[in-house]
């Protein structure tokens, strides 16, 4: 079973935000911001501290203001060289990736989450990769993809973090038949994408991270359109899950989801309160709201 290190991760950013519009309409949801920074910086922060050492970001059209978000801002850099402000250059710097550490696909057509992750296939090759979808911003003190990564350097195989839900939001997500308890993780029997209530085989969600062998990309390939027409990785993991085990690792920190308007507004609202230098004003803020 391949324990090969997870250095690369897969970002699909195609999504086209309809949940979020008008705010999207011509701004990639990603970008909008979660109180100081996009969205999408979050997630690559998790990804980093997981030890990824490359990003391969699924885009879209319209999504071009990702590619120039990872990189340098000349004009900006210069501007704030010129006008002494060191502290803020030093940050923008540090937050940079490596050179050479970003690479751009194009999904051509929203087929589907699992169509998404297939077309990275050529950059990924033959080793174990990570996906994080950047709807969901997970704050823990131990980050959610580090300690799956962690975990995966024991047990290897394919890893995904999962977290309860209500029974009556079950037909929202991914959810997974759980196995037997191994210390921290789960060992999974199945999973299905999207189901009714009545069929679901437990309320434990797929929360948007995964640790995943590179063979995943030959059941995408064969994969047939599944829940709401679209080529779902969930189908694909199943498939996989015939010869390649699986793990969930149940997440415990918080999770933010911002695929939807009000999920914005809690995240903004949580990394607000969080912030050292900000966060008391922030709760004033929103006392002073909430009194009227
Ligand atoms: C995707 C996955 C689903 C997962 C969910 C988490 O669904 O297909 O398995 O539970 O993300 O947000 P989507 O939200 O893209 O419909």
């Amino acid at each position: 079973m391949s324990k090969k290190p997870v250095r690369k991760a897969v970002l699909p950013v195609a999504g086209l935000g309809t949940r979020v519009l008008p705010a999207t309409k011509v701004m990639p949801k990603e970008m909008l911001p979660v109180f100081d920074r996009p969205a999408i910086h979050y997630v690559v922060d998790e990804a980093r501290a997981a030890g990824i050492e490359h990003f391969v970001f699924v885009t879209g059209r319209n999504k071009a203001s990702i590619e120039d978000y990872f990189d340098t801002a000349y004009e900006l850099e210069m501007t704030l060289e010129a006008k002494g402000k060191t502290k803020l250059l030093e940050e923008l710097r540090a937050d940079l990736p490596a050179p050479g550490a970003c690479s751009f696909v194009r999904q051509q057509a929203p087929l589907g989450l699992g169509h998404a992750v297939w077309c990275a296939r050529d950059i990924i090759g033959d080793e174990p990769f990570a996906v994080l979808l950047p709807d969901m911003i997970m704050r823990a003190e131990t980050p959610c993809l580090a300690a799956m990564a962690q975990a995966h350097k024991v047990t290897g195989g394919n890893i995904i973090a999962v977290e309860e839900v209500p029974m009556e939001e079950v037909s929202s997500y991914g959810i997974i038949e759980p196995g037997q308890r191994k210390g921290d993780l789960i060992e999974m029997r199945g999973m299905v994408e999207k189901p009714a209530v009545a069929d679901a085989p437990s309320n434990l969600m797929i929360s948007g991270r995964y640790i995943l062998q590179p063979e995943i990309f030959d059941a995408l390939e064969e994969q047939k359109p599944g829940a709401g027409g679209e080529i779902q990785l969930t189908d694909a993991m199943l498939k996989l899950m015939e010869t390649s085990p699986f793990h969930a690792l149940p997440f415990t920190g918080e999770t933010f989801d911002t695929g939807s308007k009000t999920g914005y507004l809690r995240a903004a609202a949580a990394f607000g309160l969080g912030d050292p230098e900000h966060g008391a004003e922030v709760r004033r803020i929103l006392e002073a709201l909430l009194k009227g």
